[in-house]
């Protein structure tokens, strides 16, 4: 028996070796390990032996399985290699011809309302500011009042990269120049902004965002618009106004009704929650409306935590401010009408065809700022 086995490996390795393409590789896998396979008979026959047999067999024919699924698999690397060799030798890209084709891709709606918001905040002398997407433990969590403690940094399913502060490094200068996180929202820009310039401060800070997190609404990656005022006198009221301000240009219309709902954040110091007003048309929730259908909760605000003006070496006695944070992709979804997330960042033509903007719709305050 051993014999016979022996010799069927030996047929059948020299068989996969000759085989001269994938298609013929596969019909050596189906006759050896397919359903009516050679290997496989002999695998079921090892039911019906005797224990004694079965000590003796057992290995003989998982031995001969596996040199033989072993053998398949280099086959296949092998000849995959050459395929990928042979189109790699015969397809040349010539990159110095023109173009035979216009582009097909369309300005993605959350680059769209991304180029919206700028242009709306610019209106109100909002500059646009950056931060690193890699942040460090201090400038995402510490310096916004969120010591390493607090159950904040639970709540936002962080992604480290590296160990972050520990007793060793917190206080220390390390903490402020490890990046070992992706920065779970853009708060941190706040911190780099009043770091590095000096108040009066207006800016919005859009980019990308990372949490460990997905279902129809959350991706683990998203996107957020920071904004951030820091000057003398600054109350609630400029919060509200600015935001009501914002929302009315941004779904361009002037019945919207906000609710400001006290809630908390570590940053912030009183925390408002804004929601906007819907009305239901034909069953769909459509922003804005005189006497709202309901409330969705659009963004967090507040007014700037003395904690986090100190942090910046600022006099929170001096200077104070409004805070706010949103989601950039959600304000597309209520503005443009996707109740599902996912396909944002699914790279799909047919949807970005669907929902795209042209690239000569430049958002302008005098020309509107939608679609
Ligand atoms: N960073 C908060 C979050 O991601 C959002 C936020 C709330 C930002 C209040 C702010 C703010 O600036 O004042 O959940």
């Amino acid at each position: 028996m051993t014999e016979d086995l022996n010799q069927m490996r030996d047929h059948m390795l020299t068989a996969i070796a000759a085989a001269s393409g994938l298609d013929a590789l596969d019909a050596c896998r189906v006759e050896a390990l397919g359903k009516q396979g050679t290997i496989t008979a002999l695998l079921k026959t090892l039911g019906k032996m005797t224990p004694e047999e079965r000590l003796v067999q057992g290995p003989q024919i998982q031995g001969l399985r596996e040199a033989v699924a072993n053998g398949i698999a280099e086959r296949k690397a092998t000849l995959e290699r050459a395929a990928l060799d042979a189109r790699l030798a015969s397809e040349t890209l010539d990159m110095t011809l023109p173009a035979d084709a216009t582009p097909a891709g369309t300005i993605h709606p959350v680059s769209q309302v991304m180029d919206e918001l700028a242009e709306i905040f610019a209106d109100l002398g909002f500059a646009v500011a950056t931060g690193p997407e890699i942040e460090t433990d201090w400038h995402n969590f510490t310096a916004l009042n969120i010591p390493e403690t607090h159950p904040a940094r639970a709540m936002h399913d962080t992604f480290y990269l590296q160990q972050g502060i520990d007793a060793k490094t917190a206080g220390t200068a390390d903490e402020k120049t490890t990046f070992s996180l992706l920065r779970t929202h853009t708060s941190p820009v706040q911190i780099r902004t009043m770091l590095s310039q000096k108040p009066p401060i207006r800016i919005i800070a859009p980019g990308r965002t990372y949490r460990s997190d997905s279902d129809a609404t959350h991706t683990p990656m998203f996107h957020q618009v920071e904004g951030l005022v820091i000057d003398k006198g600054i109350t609630l009221g400029h919060l509200k106004w600015t935001l009501e301000t914002f929302v009315k240009a941004f779904f361009e219309r002037d019945d919207i009704v906000l609710r400001l709902r006290p809630s908390y954040f570590p940053f912030t110091e009183p925390s408002v929650e804004i929601d906007v007003g819907y009305t239901l048309v034909k069953g769909k929730r459509v922003v804005g409306g005189a006497e709202p259908d309901g409330w969705l909760e659009i963004l967090g605000s507040g007014m700037v935590h003395r904690k986090v003006i100190e942090a910046c070496g600022l006099d929170p006695d001096e200077w104070q401010g409004f805070a706010f944070g949103c989601g950039i992709d959600r304000l597309a979804m209520l503005k443009y009408g996707m109740d599902d997330l996912r396909p944002f960042f699914d790279g799909d033509i047919r949807w970005l065809k669907h929902y795209g903007f042209s690239s000569l719709d430049v958002p302008t305050l005098s020309g509107g700022v939608g679609a």
